[in-house]
């Protein structure tokens, strides 16, 4: 399966989906994309030969133009967003129903929206007082953070210190779960079924 992996920082989500060993043979990480220049990820993506594509900072810009053409000519099957913080244009979203995939480092719905990312969400999980924290994968659609959920995992955050020891906790189950779910599309498992989105055997 042919796939592309958006970033906008530091890339560990796509450091674990190229060293992923049951993701070894199932996928081809075509290309990675950023709405920034020169971030951490791209030194990955090129270490792995794999080709980088800066896009701008607005989805008006002619980067993002470029990125539906540039998506239908590498043929993607799969779109995954790991630390990518900007929103996908419309045209895309629609282009590529329920093959854009994102992972959100909360249990969805809570914690979500515009500026919950990165370390903000976890300081809102901390503040909250909260005693569960996890990961999510799920569908992208027109907004953040709102679209179908594949799947959750969660963690025990009852006796954390700190917003940054919950985000080292959280960080591990997305280096599982992420790669999970691009194996299931892979072995095309995953189905929406009645209005929820399953994970097949
Ligand atoms: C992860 O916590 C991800 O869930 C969030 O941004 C962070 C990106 O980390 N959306 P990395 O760039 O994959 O290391």
């Amino acid at each position: 399966m042919k796939i592309v992996v958006f970033v906008s920082g530091r890339g560990s989500n796509l450091r674990a989906i190229l060293d992923s060993r049951e993701l070894k043979g199932k996928i081809e990480v075509k290309a990675v994309f950023s709405d920034r220049e020169n971030c951490k990820a791209f030194r990955i993506a090129e270490n792995n030969s794999i080709n980088t594509y800066t896009l701008g900072e607005n989805p008006g810009q002619t980067g993002y133009k470029n990125l539906s053409h540039v998506l239908n000519q590498l043929n993607i099957e799969l779109i995954v967003l790991a630390g990518f913080l900007k929103l996908i244009p419309d045209e895309i979203v629609k282009k590529y129903k329920n093959k854009i995939i994102n992972l959100h480092p909360a249990l969805l719905p809570s914690f979500s929206g515009k500026g919950m990312y990165g370390i903000h969400v976890h300081e809102a999980v901390f503040n909250s007082s909260v005693k569960v924290s996890g990961a999510t994968v799920h569908f992208v659609d027109s907004t953040y953070d709102t679209g179908k959920i594949i799947v959750q995992k969660c963690v025990d955050i009852s006796d954390v210190n700190s917003p940054e020891e919950i985000a080292q906790r959280v960080l591990k189950v997305e280096h599982q779960l992420l790669p999970f779910v691009i194996g299931k599309f892979a072995d095309k498992k995953i189905e929406v079924i009645n209005n929820r989105v399953v994970i097949l055997e």
